[in-house]
This record gives structure tokens, C-alpha cells and sequence, in this order.
């Protein structure tokens, strides 16, 4: 069982996107997959799914009211996930340091993904540190550098193996730091480049998560990539439908297909 730290050092960079998009995509090569929302605060999973109330959360799991296994949910194909729970008040009295020795308790998984908090404060330290492996998702910009390289200092400090980076709201613009430059800069590989893409806002408007929405999506493609490097199943990619006007999924698709 590989559990895999989604972390960074922003917020809003896409943990919980990839999180969710990148669990459903292992699931459907035949993978386990739990995803736990360990963003104790922000708990956006729930409401990707549309599944905004929970009776038992995280929260119940961390004041020792009940086991991990007893707050697993179902998600779409396949998955399951532990919701963060929404209670502010119990967010103060939490023992976040519960979560590591709780996924301890988890068993028959493959990939238990961890989306964590952003940045190094303790609730994201607790996700960083219940992990063995961590993915650091950035945008490739230059305000990015030095909170990512802080998350991936503290990583490997504890032990922690670094997977790789993935860049996310990729537009290939003169702006952006290039992949071989952040692979240099990171000391790191950057095994994704997701761009941005109208699409992902589009199934989150829906609450439905992007890759089974709309599969042939340049995000949803461009993750694939990801989840053939952590299974190690190669999957074909479906012909990308550009629709008429979305000239950036078609300059990223091509630059995608020609560039590398
Ligand atoms: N590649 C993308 N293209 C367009 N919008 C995106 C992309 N990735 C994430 N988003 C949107 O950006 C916002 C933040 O993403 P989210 O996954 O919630 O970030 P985090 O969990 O890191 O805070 C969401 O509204 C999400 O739909
Ligand atoms: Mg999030």
C-alpha cells in the first residue's frame, strides 16, 4: 500500500482536484484507492462530490470516537474517501497527530492518497507526516519556488520519497518557469504538466470530477500521465476533441503531442 502526500505550498494550486481526478483515473486501471481529505479546514472534498454532509468525518476519527474504517465513504468508480467534516468548533480541539497512527488501521488499498493542507502548518505537517511518499503540485511560476522547495525540504528531512512535482494551470506562456528550468530549480522531476483548462471549472460547477466528465479534456489527458508513471499501466489516450474556439487546449494538446 503506497500512501502518497498531495501537498503544497500554496493553497488553491489543485491538490484537491488531483486528488480526486488522479484517485478515479488509478481506480479505472484496477487500482484501490482511498482518498482522505486531511485539508481539516477547507474540506473541499465532500463538496466535489456533492456530498457536502457526512455523519462521520475525519473529525470523529481524530478525537477517537471512531476508527478510519468506520468513516470510509463511497465515490465514483470505485473509490473510497474520508471526508474532513465540516464542525469549526471541533477543528480547535482536534489531535491532528492522530492521523498518521489512524492510516496505520487502513488496510487493502493500493494507493491511499492524503489531500493534504497547504503549506507547513500543523494540520498540513500531520497529512505531510501519515504519508511515505509526497507529490508537490506547483503553478510553474516564481512566487511558487521558495514555499515549494520549504515542503520538499521538510519531506525529505523525515523521510519522506518525493514522487515528483506536477505543474498544474500550465498555459506554455514566456511567464512560466519551463519544466527542465523547475526540474533544476526543484531538484526534482516533474512527472505532469496539467494545464489549465475551462473544462475542470466546468465539471466543478457541476460538483463532478473532470476526468469523468469530460475524459478527453487536455487536463484529463495530460493526467494520465501521471497515473501510468505511479501504476505503471500504460493507457491509450482517446482522440482529444477540441471544441471550436478552445484554441489553448489545442496550442497545450499539440505542444503536448510535439513538444517533448
Ligand atoms: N488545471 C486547472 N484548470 C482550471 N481550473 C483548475 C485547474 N486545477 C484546479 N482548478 C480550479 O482551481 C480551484 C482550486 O483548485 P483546488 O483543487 O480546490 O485547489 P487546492 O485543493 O490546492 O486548494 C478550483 O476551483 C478548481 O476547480
Ligand atoms: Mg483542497
Amino acid at each position: 500500500m503506497r500512501v502518497i502526500a498531495i501537498a503544497s505550498g500554496k493553497g488553491g494550486t489543485g491538490k484537491s482536484t488531483l486528488a480526486l481526478n488522479l484517485g478515479i483515473s488509478l481506480s479505472q486501471v484496477g487500482k484501490k484507492v482511498l482518498i482522505i481529505d486531511a485539508d481539516f479546514a477547507m474540506a473541499n472534498l465532500g463538496v466535489m462530490l456533492g456530498i457536502e454532509r457526512a455523519p462521520i468525518s475525519l473529525h470523529n476519527v481524530l478525537m477517537d470516537e471512531v476508527t478510519i474504517n468506520d468513516a470510509f465513504y463511497d465515490g465514483p468508480s470505485g473509490i473510497k474517501y474520508v471526508p474532513a467534516g465540516l464542525s469549526i468548533e471541533r477543528i480547535k480541539r482536534m489531535n491532528y497527530d492522530r492521523l498518521r497512527d489512524a492510516i496505520k488501521l487502513v488496510k487493502d488499498f493500493d494507493f491511499v492518497l492524503v489531500d493534504c493542507a497547504p503549506g507547513l502548518e500543523k494540520d498540513a505537517v500531520a497529512g505531510i507526516l501519515s504519508a511515505s511518499e509526497m507529490i508537490i503540485i506547483m503553478v510553474p511560476e516564481p512566487s511558487s519556488l521558495a514555499d515549494g522547495l520549504k515542503v520538499k525540504s521538510f519531506a525529505e528531512i523525515n523521510n519522506i520519497k518525493i514522487d515528483g512535482i506536477v505543474t498544474n494551470f500550465v498555459t506554455r506562456d514566456k511567464s512560466e518557469i519551463k519544466k527542465q528550468d523547475l526540474e533544476t530549480l526543484m531538484n526534482a522531476k516533474v512527472v505532469a504538466e496539467l494545464p489549465y483548462d475551462i473544462e475542470v471549472r466546468r465539471a466543478a460547477g457541476e460538483q463532478k470530477p473532470v476526468i469523468l466528465k469530460s475524459p478527453d479534456s487536455a487536463f484529463s489527458h495530460a493526467l494520465l500521465d501521471l497515473t501510468a508513471f505511479l501504476s505503471g499501466v500504460q493507457i491509450a489516450k482517446t482522440q482529444v476533441k477540441v471544441k471550436k474556439g478552445l484554441l489553448q487546449n489545442l496550442i497545450y494538446t499539440l505542444t503536448h503531442l510535439f513538444g517533448k
